[in-house]
């Protein structure tokens, strides 16, 4: 064969792999609404970058007829490109090929783009669109799958790990994007679940659309399983971009700072206003967090789940925080089960890759009841205090109003390890309000005994002096200077020299 021929030849090649699946299971996933693995790619990436790997990978499977099939490429479009001229590393599956499903061919191209990943420092993404294992290849699919988790867990806390789901993701498939950091899912398009519908029904005789046992609401509002419910894929594909400009590449690294126009001085005057007079009303946590950081952007993670925590990344002078605040204005700011693992794990990932946190505090407490109590409150809450306890990244924390009980510790405290601790005059810290403290040491004392009780004790504890005298509180501050102070606070610790000691790892409570 000549030459030219032999270019020819490769070129179309090439053609017939990038048609995948073939024109009419493409049409399909566009007339489902949904792009294919390679679009997906293309819009997730900056323009031209993506370097495709193992572009002619076929399956060895000769079960079933499959020998007489192949696809070049076998369902898995994967490599590596650029977002915002970082680099990251990527693999979509590709759903016009065989249902996307995973073949021991191609869970060795996945493994191979994570285990560059992981050896090049760079972020990986995963673009979920699957079958889930590929019937005809029995357990040689199974076993593609354990060495996908095997890499996810081995670069967990190493590289950051990022997971869209486009399509549907079932039964131990799902463990994959369980494994990494963030989960992004797309309204009425993606379905997360270990059995479907069908198989619930016949073991449990519960009737449940795919929607309500995996859909994203579910995953997003119910199980805690997914972080960002996004409109359509396009969506979904810019919030991924987003979220890593928040991130570091990997865990020697730090975020590049953001050149800042909003000025470090600012003060918040309308932070005057926020905080109610009455220790009872509510009001909208979000209304301090978002004046405060650098150009009042907030990119709120996990906003429909355990609502009475708020967690996220901002910035503070260009520099990225991930903020954790209870929210008073849902449930009180209470901390329960949910709440307290949607705050845990966001540390965790905060301390993993060196994002200092921030922590606004108005808590009265945590959730009393024989739900909370049986459901394991005490080994969920506990989370909170490990994961802050053992993080090393600069810790702040500023108390808005209330810091009651246990969870005035947990919620990092001077002595679990809070680099800063501040307290608006609003502050009250205590072990508990006074209503319920005078219950307790008046039970027996008539109505005006427990009213005067009252008013000592909120009096004694309902401000922050007495915790600022004893030196737990570190500054008391006016609220339109909490700018001001969270960036002087920070910039304080940012060379934070902190090491915890040696251990294989710690034995966290799950
Ligand atoms: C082989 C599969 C397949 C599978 C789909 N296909 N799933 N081939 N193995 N698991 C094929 C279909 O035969 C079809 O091929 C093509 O992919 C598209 O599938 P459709 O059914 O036509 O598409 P749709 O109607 O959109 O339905 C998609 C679907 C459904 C919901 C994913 O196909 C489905 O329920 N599949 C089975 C899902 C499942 O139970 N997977 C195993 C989960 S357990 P043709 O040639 O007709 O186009 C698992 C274990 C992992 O994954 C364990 C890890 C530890």
């Amino acid at each position: 064969m000549e030459t030219q021929d032999q270019y020819r030849e490769f070129e179309q090649r090439n053609r017939n792999a990038e048609l995948g699946g073939g024109i009419d299971r493409i049409e399909k996933q566009h007339s489902g609404g949904k792009f294919t693995a390679r679009e997906r790619i293309e819009k997730l990436l900056d323009k031209g970058s993506f370097v495709e790997l193992d572009k002619f990978v076929q399956h060895r499977c000769t079960n079933f007829g499959m020998e007489k099939s192949h696809i070049p490429g076998d369902g898995v479009v994967s490599g590596y490109g650029k977002i915002d001229g970082r680099q990251v590393f990527v693999y979509a599956y590709d759903f016009t090929v065989y249902g996307g499903t995973l073949s021991a061919a191609n869970s060795q191209k996945i493994v191979k783009v994570q285990a560059l990943a992981l050896k090049n420092g760079a972020p990986v993404i995963a673009l979920n669109d699957s079958g889930g294992a590929r019937i005809q290849e029995g357990v040689e699919s199974l076993t593609g799958y354990a060495s996908i988790f095997y890499q996810n867990t081995i670069a967990s806390g190493v590289i950051p790990q990022i997971s869209a789901i486009l399509g549907p993701c079932a039964g131990g498939a799902c463990y994959s994007p369980a494994l990494t950091d963030f989960i992004f899912m797309v309204k009425d398009k993606s379905h997360m679940f270990v059995t479907g519908p069908d198989v619930v029904k016949t073991v449990t005789h519960e009737e449940v659309s795919k929607e309500d046992l995996g859909g994203a609401y579910t995953h997003s509002s119910k199980s805690g399983v997914t972080h960002f419910l996004c409109n359509d894929e396009e969506e979904l594909l810019m919030g991924i971009r987003e979220l890593l400009s928040f991130l570091p590449s990997n865990n020697m690294d730090e975020a590049k700072p953001m050149p800042c126009n909003d000025s470090p001085q600012r003060e918040v005057e309308e932070l005057q206003n926020v905080v109610p007079a009455d220790p009872n009303v509510p009001y909208d946590m979000k209304d301090i967090i978002e004046p405060v950081v650098d150009d009042h952007y907030f990119f709120e993670v996990m906003p429909h789940f355990a609502k009475n925590a708020i967690v996220g990344f901002a910035r503070l002078a260009g520099k990225s925080v991930g903020i954790v605040a209870n929210q008073p204005a849902f449930l009180a700011g209470v901390l329960d089960i949910d709440a307290s693992d949607k705050i845990a794990r966001f540390i965790r990932f905060c301390d993993c890759f060196n994002i200092p946190i921030v922590t606004f505090e108005d808590v009265p407490g945590f959730l009393p009841g024989t739900n909370q109590e049986h459901n394991g409150i005490i080994r969920h809450g506990a989370k909170i205090v490990y994961a802050y306890a053992e993080a090393t990244v600069p810790k702040i924390t500023l108390i808005t109003r209330k810091a009651y009980g246990g969870a005035y510790i947990v919620m990092n405290s001077k002595q679990t390890g809070a680099d800063i601790n501040l307290a608006y005059p609003t502050a009250e810290i205590a072990v508990m309000g006074a209503e319920g403290a005078v219950n307790i040491l008046y039970r027996k004392a008539d109505e005006e005994t427990k009213k005067k009780a009252a008013a000592d004790y909120r009096e004694q504890f309902a401000n922050p002096y007495r915790v600022a005298e004893l030196g737990y509180i570190d500054e008391i501050i006016l609220p339109r200077q909490t700018r001001v102070k969270l960036i002087q606070a920070l910039d304080m610790a940012s060379n934070k020299m902190q090491t915890n000691p040696p251990k294989k790892h710690g034995n966290m409570p799950l």
